[in-house]
């Protein structure tokens, strides 16, 4: 009798599980619809003049001077007699005046000859310390500066697709993640699974729940001895683009499984994000430990297993806040100049935007009160050039 009742309670929770699923999915689903109709795709927003000037590196008057000789791409004037210009044009200013640059670069900051591809792994197993908000805005800030990008969704959760657009459980029914060019049976050129998005120079491999199969197909095909050195998936797919990026971005899960397991030996450059507060900081003396004894076994296999830089992200910072500043000034004393000088700050900014799936970079300054968005805006861009410059310096510059 007792068992009866039982199974028919299990019965029902799945049924409730499976309805409240359901439920979530077509809700968000409408929810999306209203904000992005279904015909309509994520498009970029116009940067003012003044943004443009300060992504190129030049003043706004040489950029209205360009505009009045009639050089380059004719910015969008409004009422206003404002110049508007799009990412496109952006990318487009940059070749012209890349061509009669000062040295080489200033405009075009990617790879030149004999600089190799910088693979970026955004990891920490612990969940909501910031990955999938430092791995977007890092791939966009990278793009928008004229680096060729690839973002890289490993995470099930697949939050960084969602941010770019792509619904993870509705534009993906046949697949399309990086686990059809990573999985053992019949893999896929990595070629079918990038596409671009809506700002120039990034491309995006989303995810969903099916990279999951990867978690799942690894012991299988290591029990039969076919998995190889399957830790070299990801890294043997992405030699195949090696020469259409200068930068790949992953947003790995919260997870030290095979996956990030796989971009840690991809990745020639590891940022591990920590939101400074204590039970965070305790959880992360664990991540460390394992991500080295994982290391170890990658190299007992003979692989090279040695990076160009890792470095510590604070995020989600708040400089008011006087526990965290105690957790910090101990980080920066035990790992000094591991940890990033730059922290991502705390702001409403940033997570509004993310409610909108959006990141602050597609969101216009009038969104929000121009302190708030400043104070934000700065502290993103501060940490993604202070990124660059370790992707220049690796490259001898
Ligand atoms: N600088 C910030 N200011 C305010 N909110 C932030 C900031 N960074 C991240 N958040 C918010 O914190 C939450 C967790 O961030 P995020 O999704 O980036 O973490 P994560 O490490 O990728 O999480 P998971 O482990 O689940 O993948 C999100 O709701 C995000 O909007
Ligand atoms: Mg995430």
């Amino acid at each position: 009798m007792t068992i009866v009742t039982r199974a028919n309670t299990q019965e029902n929770l799945n049924a409730v599980i499976r309805g409240h699923s359901e439920l979530l999915a077509s809700q968000l689903h409408s929810q999306r619809e209203s904000l992005f109709p279904p015909d309509a795709s994520k498009t970029m927003r116009k940067f003012t003049s003044g943004e443009a000037a300060a992504l190129l590196g030049v003043n706004d008057s040489y950029l209205r001077k360009l505009h009045l000789d009639g050089k380059g791409p004719s910015p969008e004037v409004t009422s206003g007699n404002r110049r508007q210009y799009s990412a496109d044009d952006i990318q487009c200013l940059r070749v012209l005046l890349e061509k009669t640059a000062r040295k080489p670069g200033d405009y075009l900051p990617g790879r030149r000859s004999g600089d190799h591809l910088q693979i970026i792994g955004v990891m920490n197993f612990k969940g909501g310390s910031g990955k999938t908000t430092s791995a977007a805005h890092l791939a966009q800030r990278l793009a928008l500066k004229g680096y060729r990008v690839l973002a890289i969704d490993l995470d099930p959760q697949a939050s960084l697709t969602a941010l770019h657009g792509v619904q993870p459980e509705f534009d993906l029914p046949n697949g399309g993640t990086l686990y059809d060019a990573i999985r053992y049976d019949a893999p896929v050129p990595i070629t079918e699974v990038i596409r671009p998005t809506y700002i120039p120079n990034l491309d995006l491999i989303p995810g969903n729940l099916e990279l999951m199969e990867f978690e799942h197909e690894t012991p299988r095909a290591l029990s039969r001895g076919s998995a190889g050195l399957f830790f070299f998936r990801v890294k043997e797919a992405l030699a195949k683009v090696d020469d259409r990026y200068d930068v790949v971005v992953i947003d790995c899960p919260p997870q030290l499984g095979f996956l990030t397991m796989s971009a840690l030996s991809a990745a020639t450059g590891v940022l591990v994000t920590i939101h400074p507060e204590m039970l965070d900081v305790m959880s992360m003396s664990q991540f460390l430990r394992m991500t080295a004894d994982l290391m170890d076994v990658i190299a007992d296999s003979g692989a090279d297993m040695s990076h160009d830089w890792m470095r510590y992200l604070l995020t989600r910072y708040e400089p008011t806040d006087s526990p965290q500043n105690r957790i910090v000034a101990f980080l920066r004393t035990m790992y000094s100049d591991k940890v990033l000088n730059a922290p991502m700050l705390k702001s409403t900014a940033i997570s509004d935007a993310g409610l909108t799936k959006q990141t602050l970079y597609e969101v216009e300054r009038s969104a929000f009160t121009r302190s708030t968005y400043d104070r934000a805006i700065e502290s993103l861009n501060a940490v993604n050039d202070e990124i660059s410059q370790l992707i220049q310096k690796t490259w001898g510059r």
